[in-house]
Protein backbone atom coordinates (compact mmCIF):
# COMPACT_ATOMS: atom_id res chain seq x y z
CA UNK A 1 0.00 0.00 0.00
CA UNK A 2 1.47 3.29 -1.14
CA UNK A 3 0.79 6.90 0.43
CA UNK A 4 -0.34 9.60 -1.94
CA UNK A 5 0.92 13.12 -1.59
CA UNK A 6 -1.93 13.82 0.64
CA UNK A 7 -0.84 11.21 3.24
CA UNK A 8 -3.98 9.17 2.00
CA UNK A 9 -3.43 5.23 1.77
CA UNK A 10 -3.81 4.05 -1.16
CA UNK A 11 -3.92 0.56 -2.43
CA UNK A 12 -5.95 -2.42 -1.79
CA UNK A 13 -3.96 -4.02 1.48
CA UNK A 14 -7.33 -4.05 3.72
CA UNK A 15 -4.54 -5.50 6.61
CA UNK A 16 -5.98 -6.44 9.92
CA UNK A 17 -9.74 -6.02 8.20
CA UNK A 18 -9.34 -8.99 6.08
CA UNK A 19 -11.03 -11.23 8.37
CA UNK A 20 -12.91 -8.98 10.60
CA UNK A 21 -17.04 -9.41 10.38
CA UNK A 22 -20.02 -7.66 12.40
CA UNK A 23 -22.89 -9.84 12.95
CA UNK A 24 -26.03 -9.59 12.73
CA UNK A 25 -26.51 -9.37 16.61
CA UNK A 26 -23.59 -6.80 16.91
CA UNK A 27 -25.91 -4.83 14.48
CA UNK A 28 -29.25 -5.64 16.06
CA UNK A 29 -26.95 -4.57 19.44
CA UNK A 30 -25.97 -1.26 18.15
CA UNK A 31 -29.69 -0.30 17.47
CA UNK A 32 -30.94 -1.70 20.88
CA UNK A 33 -28.33 0.55 22.51
CA UNK A 34 -28.23 3.57 20.31
CA UNK A 35 -24.74 3.14 19.45
CA UNK A 36 -26.16 4.43 15.89
CA UNK A 37 -23.34 7.06 14.71
CA UNK A 38 -23.50 5.94 10.86
CA UNK A 39 -26.96 7.57 10.92
CA UNK A 40 -27.20 10.61 9.18
CA UNK A 41 -30.75 12.64 11.01
CA UNK A 42 -30.41 15.27 8.16
CA UNK A 43 -29.46 12.52 5.33
CA UNK A 44 -26.35 12.30 3.61
CA UNK A 45 -24.86 15.64 1.77
CA UNK A 46 -23.66 13.58 -0.79
CA UNK A 47 -27.15 12.09 -1.67
CA UNK A 48 -28.53 15.46 -1.44
CA UNK A 49 -25.61 16.94 -3.92
CA UNK A 50 -25.77 13.99 -6.35
CA UNK A 51 -29.46 13.10 -6.40
CA UNK A 52 -29.98 14.29 -9.65
CA UNK A 53 -27.04 12.03 -10.53
CA UNK A 54 -28.94 9.02 -9.40
CA UNK A 55 -32.35 9.88 -10.81
CA UNK A 56 -31.27 11.62 -14.29
CA UNK A 57 -34.52 13.51 -14.98
CA UNK A 58 -36.68 10.55 -13.93
CA UNK A 59 -39.76 10.34 -12.60
CA UNK A 60 -41.61 7.65 -10.75
CA UNK A 61 -38.89 5.51 -10.24
CA UNK A 62 -38.37 2.58 -7.65
CA UNK A 63 -35.02 2.60 -5.27
CA UNK A 64 -33.83 0.04 -3.63
CA UNK A 65 -32.16 0.52 -0.21
CA UNK A 66 -29.77 -2.10 0.66
CA UNK A 67 -28.94 -2.05 4.34
CA UNK A 68 -31.10 1.00 4.96
CA UNK A 69 -31.45 1.42 8.34
CA UNK A 70 -34.28 4.78 9.39
CA UNK A 71 -32.13 6.42 5.90
CA UNK A 72 -34.46 9.72 5.95
CA UNK A 73 -33.24 9.76 1.88
CA UNK A 74 -36.19 6.71 2.08
CA UNK A 75 -39.17 9.64 2.73
CA UNK A 76 -37.69 12.23 0.67
CA UNK A 77 -37.44 10.52 -2.49
CA UNK A 78 -41.40 8.30 -1.78
CA UNK A 79 -42.40 12.24 -1.16
CA UNK A 80 -40.88 13.18 -4.34
CA UNK A 81 -43.36 10.49 -5.95
CA UNK A 82 -40.68 7.56 -6.36
CA UNK A 83 -41.33 4.03 -4.45
CA UNK A 84 -39.00 2.73 -2.34
CA UNK A 85 -37.78 -0.49 -1.06
CA UNK A 86 -35.47 -0.78 1.54
CA UNK A 87 -34.13 -4.35 3.53
CA UNK A 88 -32.72 -4.41 7.10
CA UNK A 89 -32.34 -6.63 9.73
CA UNK A 90 -33.31 -4.86 12.50
CA UNK A 91 -36.62 -4.33 12.97
CA UNK A 92 -36.60 -1.61 15.59
CA UNK A 93 -34.53 0.60 13.13
CA UNK A 94 -37.64 0.19 11.01
CA UNK A 95 -40.27 1.00 13.23
CA UNK A 96 -38.21 4.39 14.34
CA UNK A 97 -38.62 5.03 11.00
CA UNK A 98 -41.53 5.09 10.55
CA UNK A 99 -42.69 6.64 13.69
CA UNK A 100 -40.30 9.49 13.27
CA UNK A 101 -41.68 10.60 10.15
CA UNK A 102 -45.21 10.12 11.41
CA UNK A 103 -46.33 7.18 8.66
CA UNK A 104 -48.90 4.65 9.60
CA UNK A 105 -47.95 0.90 8.27
CA UNK A 106 -48.99 -2.32 8.37
CA UNK A 107 -47.07 -5.12 8.88
CA UNK A 108 -47.15 -8.78 7.12
CA UNK A 109 -45.01 -11.84 6.80
CA UNK A 110 -43.13 -12.47 3.32
CA UNK A 111 -43.77 -16.17 3.15
CA UNK A 112 -40.76 -16.96 1.12
CA UNK A 113 -38.37 -16.29 3.68
CA UNK A 114 -38.57 -18.04 7.12
CA UNK A 115 -38.93 -15.17 10.01
CA UNK A 116 -38.66 -12.12 7.30
CA UNK A 117 -41.53 -9.39 7.74
CA UNK A 118 -42.63 -6.53 5.30
CA UNK A 119 -43.67 -3.46 6.97
CA UNK A 120 -45.31 -1.05 4.10
CA UNK A 121 -46.43 2.65 4.65
CA UNK A 122 -50.65 2.79 4.57
CA UNK A 123 -49.70 4.99 0.58
CA UNK A 124 -48.08 1.75 -0.28
CA UNK A 125 -45.22 3.57 -1.59
CA UNK A 126 -42.48 2.28 1.06
CA UNK A 127 -41.85 -0.76 1.25
CA UNK A 128 -39.38 -1.98 4.28
CA UNK A 129 -38.16 -5.82 4.41
CA UNK A 130 -36.89 -6.88 7.93
CA UNK A 131 -34.73 -9.92 7.29
CA UNK A 132 -30.86 -10.00 6.19
CA UNK A 133 -29.89 -9.30 2.64
CA UNK A 134 -27.95 -12.52 2.57
CA UNK A 135 -31.64 -14.13 2.93
CA UNK A 136 -32.49 -12.60 -0.37
CA UNK A 137 -28.87 -13.36 -2.17
CA UNK A 138 -25.44 -12.54 -2.20
CA UNK A 139 -25.15 -8.81 -1.48
CA UNK A 140 -23.47 -7.78 -5.39
CA UNK A 141 -25.15 -10.37 -7.05
CA UNK A 142 -28.12 -9.13 -5.79
CA UNK A 143 -27.59 -5.27 -6.98
CA UNK A 144 -26.66 -6.40 -10.08
CA UNK A 145 -29.95 -8.52 -10.90
CA UNK A 146 -31.88 -5.72 -9.89
CA UNK A 147 -30.52 -3.17 -11.84
CA UNK A 148 -31.69 -2.59 -15.52
CA UNK A 149 -29.16 -1.35 -18.26
CA UNK A 150 -28.30 2.07 -17.72
CA UNK A 151 -29.58 2.44 -14.13
CA UNK A 152 -27.76 4.05 -11.50
CA UNK A 153 -26.30 2.99 -8.43
CA UNK A 154 -25.10 5.19 -6.04
CA UNK A 155 -22.52 3.92 -3.28
CA UNK A 156 -20.54 5.67 -0.75
CA UNK A 157 -17.41 4.15 0.86
CA UNK A 158 -15.29 4.96 3.68
CA UNK A 159 -11.34 5.12 3.35
CA UNK A 160 -9.26 5.53 6.25
CA UNK A 161 -5.73 4.12 6.96
CA UNK A 162 -7.41 -0.02 8.03
CA UNK A 163 -3.91 -1.12 10.04
CA UNK A 164 -5.13 1.89 12.49
CA UNK A 165 -9.10 0.68 13.35
CA UNK A 166 -10.57 -2.22 12.95
CA UNK A 167 -13.89 -1.30 11.70
CA UNK A 168 -16.71 -0.95 11.51
CA UNK A 169 -17.32 0.94 9.39
CA UNK A 170 -14.73 -1.21 6.89
CA UNK A 171 -12.51 0.52 4.42
CA UNK A 172 -13.38 -0.40 0.84
CA UNK A 173 -10.80 0.74 -1.47
CA UNK A 174 -11.34 1.08 -4.98
CA UNK A 175 -9.64 -1.72 -6.33
CA UNK A 176 -12.70 -3.82 -4.23
CA UNK A 177 -15.33 -2.00 -5.50
CA UNK A 178 -13.93 -2.48 -9.13
CA UNK A 179 -13.50 -6.44 -8.47
CA UNK A 180 -17.47 -6.21 -7.19
CA UNK A 181 -19.07 -4.37 -9.77
CA UNK A 182 -16.37 -4.09 -12.52
CA UNK A 183 -17.76 -6.88 -15.05
CA UNK A 184 -20.90 -5.18 -15.44
CA UNK A 185 -21.27 -1.27 -14.35
CA UNK A 186 -18.81 1.53 -15.18
CA UNK A 187 -17.35 3.12 -12.32
CA UNK A 188 -17.08 6.68 -11.33
CA UNK A 189 -15.93 8.57 -8.32
CA UNK A 190 -17.92 11.38 -8.29
CA UNK A 191 -16.26 13.00 -5.03
CA UNK A 192 -14.06 12.25 -1.96
CA UNK A 193 -14.83 13.77 1.21
CA UNK A 194 -13.02 15.12 4.07
CA UNK A 195 -15.09 13.63 7.12
CA UNK A 196 -12.58 13.53 9.87
CA UNK A 197 -13.97 14.08 13.31
CA UNK A 198 -13.23 13.80 16.97
CA UNK A 199 -14.95 10.51 16.48
CA UNK A 200 -12.31 9.08 14.07
CA UNK A 201 -9.40 10.84 16.25
CA UNK A 202 -10.39 8.74 18.93
CA UNK A 203 -10.22 5.45 17.10
CA UNK A 204 -6.51 6.57 16.63
CA UNK A 205 -6.97 7.39 12.59
CA UNK A 206 -5.09 10.70 11.10
CA UNK A 207 -7.47 10.73 8.12
CA UNK A 208 -10.81 9.87 7.06
CA UNK A 209 -12.54 10.23 3.86
CA UNK A 210 -16.09 9.31 2.22
CA UNK A 211 -16.07 8.00 -0.99
CA UNK A 212 -19.13 8.21 -3.39
CA UNK A 213 -19.08 6.35 -6.44
CA UNK A 214 -21.55 6.31 -9.04
CA UNK A 215 -21.93 2.40 -10.84
CA UNK A 216 -23.84 2.21 -14.27
CA UNK A 217 -24.89 -0.94 -15.02
CA UNK A 218 -24.24 -1.82 -18.44
CA UNK A 219 -24.44 -5.46 -19.39
C1 LIG B 1 -24.16 1.76 8.03
S1 LIG B 1 -25.76 1.33 8.60
C2 LIG B 1 -26.78 2.23 7.46
C3 LIG B 1 -27.70 3.15 8.20
C4 LIG B 1 -28.63 4.01 7.40
N1 LIG B 1 -27.98 4.75 6.33
C5 LIG B 1 -29.33 4.98 8.33
O1 LIG B 1 -29.29 6.18 8.12
O2 LIG B 1 -29.93 4.52 9.31
C6 LIG B 1 -25.92 -0.31 8.04
C7 LIG B 1 -27.28 -0.92 8.36
O3 LIG B 1 -27.31 -2.22 7.81
C8 LIG B 1 -27.99 -3.09 8.70
N2 LIG B 1 -27.48 -4.44 8.38
C9 LIG B 1 -26.26 -4.94 8.68
N3 LIG B 1 -26.13 -6.17 8.17
C10 LIG B 1 -27.31 -6.45 7.53
C11 LIG B 1 -27.77 -7.56 6.79
N4 LIG B 1 -27.04 -8.65 6.62
N5 LIG B 1 -29.00 -7.50 6.23
C12 LIG B 1 -29.79 -6.40 6.40
N6 LIG B 1 -29.40 -5.31 7.10
C13 LIG B 1 -28.18 -5.34 7.66
C14 LIG B 1 -27.63 -2.58 10.08
O4 LIG B 1 -28.59 -2.93 11.07
C15 LIG B 1 -27.56 -1.07 9.84
O5 LIG B 1 -28.81 -0.46 10.12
Amino acid sequence: MERSADGVLEGSDIGSQKDRVVTEEEWLQKWETGNIGFHKEQGHPLFQKYLDVLLNGRSGLRLFFPLCGKAVEMKWLADMGHSVVGVEVSEQALKEFFAEHNLPYCEEPVPEISGAKKLQSASGNISLYCCSIYDLSSYVSLMITLMEKNSSYLVVTVSYDPNKHKGPPFYVPESEIKSLFGNHCEIKCLQKVDDFSDRHRQWGLDYFLEVLYVLKFVA
